[in-house]
């Protein structure tokens, strides 16, 4: 196995950063059990920080905290120079919290309640207007609180980004942004306001896009409407992909901005990206601990064997949501068993299973620990309660080696806290 954002095997045993993670896991507190546990790595989230600006030099980074809502990661990325792409009013106290200014804040969101959008122009961020419904609300929150608010229109391009059909975004139909006739329609009848100004044209085609042409593609709907209406901003959205693959590839942050300067050619406007998974997905781990291995064969005869761990659907759900590969490696390296391995999770569903097939693990037994990559983005991000799920804790391990506690595992007293309503 290569090493994946900073972990990788040394003498046999998987280390971030060269500090073993049976460290790591030692250094929680583990009253009910050392995992599940997420690991971060700050070192490889300073390089997918570093990797971006400098392939956006002039860019605005605004980072997705739908990927990762951690705070003190929200913090690291925020003193690399990053503002926040947030899409509610708990992203948006998240991304107050991490220290960032309004003006280093919009704020998406494919239905924005009155108090959401209040609250957004209250706090003076930047508001991506996804439907027109929502421009009378801007107007008169704006009015009433005496400010004026810069909205973004969201384009939906109708360009396919070739991602899984969960992923893309910009297709005609979607749920998020409005066609190009519906986005000219409102610039041509902005007089009407005096609650916001349009400050450019925003879209987000999808995540995992497959190619840096789809998103030229859809700036190249774009751009005639900013050249149009003179307008000064394009928000390209996320969506740089990420290989989960061992053998697999996906272009890079810098054959992207290659793309995407040379669409928009010497055109004098600002341009805004708003990473998630590139800049945390590679940067975390999350580990678990074998509770039981099984055996069989299926109605053909094949066998299989299942391992059955402390982490599951509610633990990382991408895996059902997406059919999503994640590699599920060892925490002790051993040589590989030939039966086909699959990784099942403690909830009482069926498709709970978070690796299928795989051929890669060696003879387990209750106690051994796994650890799954790529973790770091929309994995415990998605965490649920289902099943009375306490969800678990998450480490960094920082550039220097040190370990530090950066999310508690969440006690039943937390989980049950609102429900104690008489
Ligand atoms: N901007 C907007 C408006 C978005 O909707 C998203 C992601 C991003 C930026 C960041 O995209 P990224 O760079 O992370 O691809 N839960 C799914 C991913 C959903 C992405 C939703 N929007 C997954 O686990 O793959």
């Amino acid at each position: 196995m290569q090493s994946i954002g900073g972990f990788g095997y040394i003498d046999g045993l998987m280390c971030c950063n060269g500090i073993p993670l049976t460290e790591v896991i030692a250094s929680v507190p583990h009253e009910r059990g050392f995992t599940p546990l997420y690991v971060y790595n700050e070192r490889a989230i300073l390089d997918n920080c570093a990797a971006l600006n400098s392939a956006f030099p002039q860019a605005k980074k605004r980072f997705a905290v739908k990927a990762c809502m951690n705070l003190e990661i929200l913090r690291l990325i925020r003193d690399q120079g990053f503002g926040f792409d947030v899409v509610s009013h708990g992203e948006l106290g998240r991304a107050k919290l991490a220290g960032a200014r309004p003006e280093e804040i919009v704020y998406a969101g494919a239905a924005k309640t009155d108090y959401e959008v209040s609250e957004a122009v209250g706090a003076g961020v930047t508001i991506v207007v996804e439907r027109p419904e929502e421009l009378p609300i801007i107007d008169v929150a704006a009015i009433s609180q005496g400010l004026e608010t810069t909205a973004l229109l969201r384009l939906r391009p109708n360009v396919d980004a070739h991602t899984h059909r969960h992923l893309t975004t910009g297709t005609a139909f979607s749920k998020f942004g409005m066609p190009e006739a519906a986005v000219r329609e409102i610039l041509e009848n902005r007089v009407s306001a005096s609650g916001y100004r349009f400050g450019g044209i925003h879209f987000h085609i999808g995540s995992q896009i497959d190619s840096p042409s789809c998103t030229a593609q859809a700036i190249g709907v774009a751009l005639p409407i900013i050249d149009e209406f003179n307008l000064k901003l394009l928000d390209i959205g996320g969506g740089f992909p990420v290989c989960y693959t061992e053998d697999g590839s996906a272009p890079c942050v810098d054959e992207f901005s290659r793309e995407i300067y040379n669409a928009i050619g010497d055109r004098d406007i600002q341009l805004l990206i708003e990473p998630g998974r590139s800049v945390v997905a590679d940067t975390a781990v999350m580990v678990t601990t074998v509770m039981s291995v099984e055996y069989g064969t299926d109605e053909e005869g094949k066998p299989w064997r299942i391992v059955t761990c402390d982490a599951g659907m509610g633990d990382n759900p991408r895996p059902m949501l997406y059919d999503a590969y994640h590699q599920i490696w060892p925490l002790v390296a051993g040589d590989p068993e030939s039966t086909p391995t699959y990784i099942a999770g403690p909830y009482c569903e069926s498709t709970d299973f978070i690796g299928r097939g795989l051929l890669n693990l060696p003879l387990l037994k209750r106690g051994d620990r796994l650890v799954m990559m790529h973790c770091g983005a929309y994995v415990r991000a998605m965490a649920s309660g289902y099943n009375g799920n306490l969800i678990s804790p998450e480490v960094i391990v920082l550039s220097d080696g040190t370990i530090k506690l950066i999310a508690m595992r969440q006690s039943f007293g937390h989980s049950i806290a609102l429900e104690l309503v008489a």
